[in-house]
């Protein structure tokens, strides 16, 4: 038995895993970032720069790691990032991943492309789960994926703002990304743009949002996605405390910091260097999550003592699907339970209220 067949100790065992069972071009669209990858590797060094000052002595004998999100209590800090074209890691795609999710009453927010329709994926979920929202040039089309979000009893909207256009990642560039037949962005209606159509040297999905997604949105468009929907709004991709601010005067329920997982603007700051300022920011108005890089239990207790109130997890659940399917995505989510659980309690940190910016160097 080589190492890498041993049974997953950690996300990273996921990923290389899963860097043999799929595709290059899957695994390259999953990967990859923006341009030299730079935000992409800068997410996992800031937080691997952040040393730990624990206390000790603090009675952590019963650990509590639940946390309150947009008023509802969450069993873990621990939220499904949105992430397109789940079908290409396994057959069971979105489904596998709401019912992992579920199993431990965790939320998971499904990507306007997904390759599952909305619908279908809340037939299979049991806990609540968010909506995220692309913008369309066509309103009418956006209306309607709003309208079929809130019927299906999503519980948010995620209002993804980093991406006006795709980033340039040159991996799918290289590779003519494109979605294998049979596989369709599945919310869009059938008359609608549910194909990516590749050309040599050029990613489909670049192409895809350069076409069709919606390049003028302003603040203004928040206040309009209010108008049609009762839902709440998180917004997701603010790297900055004015943004954070504009996004709350617009009407948003909460701010999501992200740099998409460093596949927009390479160089953009790292999500837990951004996170101090937009915190303070905020002021406690609304809620502030964080993805970009979480891999360890000590990722989520830095993102959380600088004040986020939970973060979202992104490629190591595709990573956990390709590998075995729901089992496999479930089993991600269980080893960053552990390891947050052994983090609190080397910590002394019993609850997560505990966690405060004095535990960090
Ligand atoms: C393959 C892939 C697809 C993604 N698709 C979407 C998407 O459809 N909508 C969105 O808002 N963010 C999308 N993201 C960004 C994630 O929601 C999240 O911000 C990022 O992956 C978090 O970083 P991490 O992968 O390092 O955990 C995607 C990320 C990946 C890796």
């Amino acid at each position: 038995m080589t190492e890498s067949d041993a049974a997953p100790l950690n996300l990273f065992d996921f990923e290389r895993l899963a860097a043999r069972r799929l595709p290059a071009m899957v695994y390259d669209y999953y990967a990859s970032g923006a341009h030299d990858e730079r935000t992409l590797e800068a997410n996992r060094t800031a937080f691997e720069r952040i040393r730990l000052r624990p206390h000790v002595m603090r009675d952590v004998s019963t650990r509590d790691p639940s946390t309150t999100i947009l008023g509802r209590r969450h069993p873990l800090p621990l939220i499904a990032a949105p992430m397109a074209f789940q079908r290409l890691a396994h057959p069971d795609g979105e489904r596998a991943l709401a019912r992992a999710t579920s199993s431990l009453g965790l939320t998971m927010t499904l990507s306007t492309l997904a390759t599952t329709a909305l619908e279908e994926v809340a037939a299979v979920a049991t806990a609540p789960a968010w909506f995220q929202l692309y913008v369309y040039r066509d309103r009418a089309l956006t209306r309607d994926l709003v309208a079929r979000a809130e019927a299906a009893r999503f519980e948010a909207l995620v209002l993804t703002v980093d991406a006006p256009l795709l980033g340039r990642r040159e991996r799918d560039a290289r590779n003519a990304f494109a979605l294998p037949p049979g596989l369709v962005a599945a919310n869009l209606p059938s008359a609608g743009p549910r194909t990516l159509d590749a050309a040599p040297g050029e990613s489909g999905l670049f192409r895809y949002f350069a076409s069709l997604m919606d390049q003028s949105l302003t603040w203004d468009d928040v206040a309009w996605l209010r108008s049609i929907t009762s839902l709440p709004v998180l917004v997701k991709g603010v790297l900055r405390g004015d943004d954070a601010s504009l996004a709350i005067e617009a009407g948003a329920a909460g701010v999501i910091v992200s740099n998409h997982g460093g596949r927009q603007l390479d160089t953009a700051i790292a999500t837990i260097d951004a996170l101090p300022e937009v915190v303070a920011a905020v002021a406690g108005r609304v809620d502030v999550l964080l993805d970009g890089g979480i891999r360890r239990g000590t990722d989520v207790v830095k993102a959380l003592a600088l004040g986020a109130r939970g973060v979202l997890l992104g490629r190591p659940l595709l990573w956990g699907l390709a590998h075995e399917g729901e089992a496999g995505a479930r089993r991600v989510l269980e080893l960053l339970a552990e390891e947050l659980d052994l983090a609190l309690a080397l910590c002394g940190a019993a609850r997560l209220d505990a966690l405060t910016p004095d535990l960090l160097a």
